[in-house]
């Protein structure tokens, strides 16, 4: 049975009939509502999009009250545990799990585009070493742009697939040069046989972990971490890719976007906000107090809250299970005890109860990063990477979806009437 609702205009008695499809209305059946004398239409007011759905969307559904995350259909903690990253950015951008003759051609033309210009690695080594990883792989997605200006051709699916290639075959490349970089070291050679993640961690030299028993840990925590990370349906980053892409600027500028959004610390860069914060509380004993600064609103728990869970993150739940997998290698990192006792000492307190705010994905990752070794500036960057797949996922549905429009949002002006100029000399 159709369901509708009846909007009436308290003012006139007007009232207008929406349809409710798929639990939405369309916010355009608003408009019928005229609400001013002029007769412009009814809008409604979102900031941050908190009930506003840009999109139909196929690829990952969240529930948030239940703690739950699927990546077409499939669940997380499945994934985690019994796939690659590969194949599931292929689940992501194709829809299904691939044959074994589909993941060969896939990985293979993944490894057929990743070589990166020498232009862009010049790029990299122009800045500052300790430039922020984040600042430089925004420039070097910029600047990869101006060599493919095929990728302007958006609505050409052939030519969209290969920058699908392009980008995931070459950002790892590139954040790897990042991470050399910063420490003044030279990327090793990437290996044909040696597989995503395993290339990627070459390159970097496996952040330094080099004994028989760190270097496949370091590899399967990757895995993992970066499936947890691939998509997260339309959250701010997602968005930024879908918002620029609506103007039908190429992909790699839309990734420059969506890599500056995921920097914020409020997104992405949480991860590495979350490290900062446990070094700046230091120790147990320091706990309590922090967490009357957050309640006295002076500090913000980094790595807690979503804006779609109001129970625990299921990525969370598996990261933090993840990071004993990795101490029982590298040894346990001291700052987990003290995020263990941040958890339950903000999840005892009715501040955090009353809001339903509990560990995001980024409140364990950083720890287990810096067990292997990894730079806290560099945290972000990983998440990027993994989250590629997503944002590629999310563009090609875009501009695959007749109804999408370039991404226009009306707003409510409260500025002044039109008024007279004033010359300088007379002001
Ligand atoms: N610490 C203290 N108070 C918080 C926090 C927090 N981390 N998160 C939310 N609140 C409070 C907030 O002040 C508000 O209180 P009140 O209603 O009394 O004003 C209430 O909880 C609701 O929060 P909100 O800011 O309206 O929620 P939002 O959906 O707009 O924001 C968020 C979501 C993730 C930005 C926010 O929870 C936050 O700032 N968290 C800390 C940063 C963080 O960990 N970000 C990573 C997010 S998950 C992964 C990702 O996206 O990368």
């Amino acid at each position: 049975m159709s369901q509708s609702v009846i909007l009436t205009d308290s003012h006139n008695r007007t009232q207008v009939e929406m349809p409710v499809i798929d639990g939405a209305i369309p916010a355009k059946s608003l408009q019928k509502l005229r609400v001013t004398q002029d007769g412009a239409g009814l809008v409604s007011y979102d900031p941050g999009y908190q009930n506003t759905a840009p999109a139909i969307s196929s690829i990952t559904m969240i529930d948030g009250m239940a703690g739950k995350l699927l990546y077409r259909g499939y669940p997380i903690e499945v994934l985690a545990v019994e796939s690659n990253y590969l194949e599931v950015a292929f689940l992501l951008n194709n829809g299904e799990l691939p044959s074994t003759a589909a993941a060969a051609r896939w990985r293979e033309e993944i490894q057929a585009h990743a070589t990166v210009d020498p232009f862009i690695v010049d790029l990299i080594r122009s800045f500052p070493r300790d430039a922020h990883p984040m600042g430089i792989l925004i420039s070097a997605l910029g600047a990869m742009g101006t060599l493919y200006p095929e990728a302007k051709e958006v609505l050409d699916s052939d030519v969209r697939r290969r920058q699908v290639y392009r980008l995931l075959g070459q950002l790892p490349v590139v954040a790897a040069h990042i991470y050399c970089h910063g420490q003044g070291i030279e990327a090793e050679e990437p290996k044909a046989d040696d597989g995503y993640i395993g290339n990627f961690l070459r390159m970097v030299r496996n952040f330094g972990l080099e004994t028989a028993e760190e270097v496949p840990a370091i590899r399967a925590a990757m895995n993992c971490l970066f499936i947890l990370h691939a998509d997260h349906e339309q959250n701010c980053s997602t968005t930024a890719m879908r918002s620029i892409g609506s103007s039908h600027a190429d992909p790699y500028s839309s990734m420059a976007g969506a890599v500056a959004a995921l920097y914020g610390p409020l997104h992405g860069g949480a991860n590495e906000a979350v490290l900062r914060m446990l070094e700046e509380i230091e120790s147990v004993d320091q706990v309590e107090g922090f967490l009357q600064r957050v309640i006295n609103r002076e500090a913000l728990l980094m790595g807690f809250g979503h804006r779609v869970y109001k129970n625990m993150d299921p990525r969370a739940t598996l990261i933090k299970t993840l990071a004993y997998s990795v101490f029982e290698v590298t040894g346990a990192n001291p700052k987990i005890d003290l995020a263990l006792a941040l958890e339950q000492t903000a999840l005892g307190m009715e501040y955090f109860q009353a809001r339903r705010l509990y560990p995001n994905v980024d409140f364990y990752s950083g720890i287990i990063y810096q067990a292997l070794g990894i730079p806290a500036d560099y945290y972000t960057v990983l998440f990027g990477i993994a989250r590629a797949a997503g944002w590629l996922a999310h563009w090609q549905e875009q501009l695959e979806d007749p109804a999408q429009k370039i991404a226009r949002p009306k707003q409510i002006y409260r500025g002044p009437d039109e008024r007279a100029f004033v010359p300088l000399e007379q002001r």
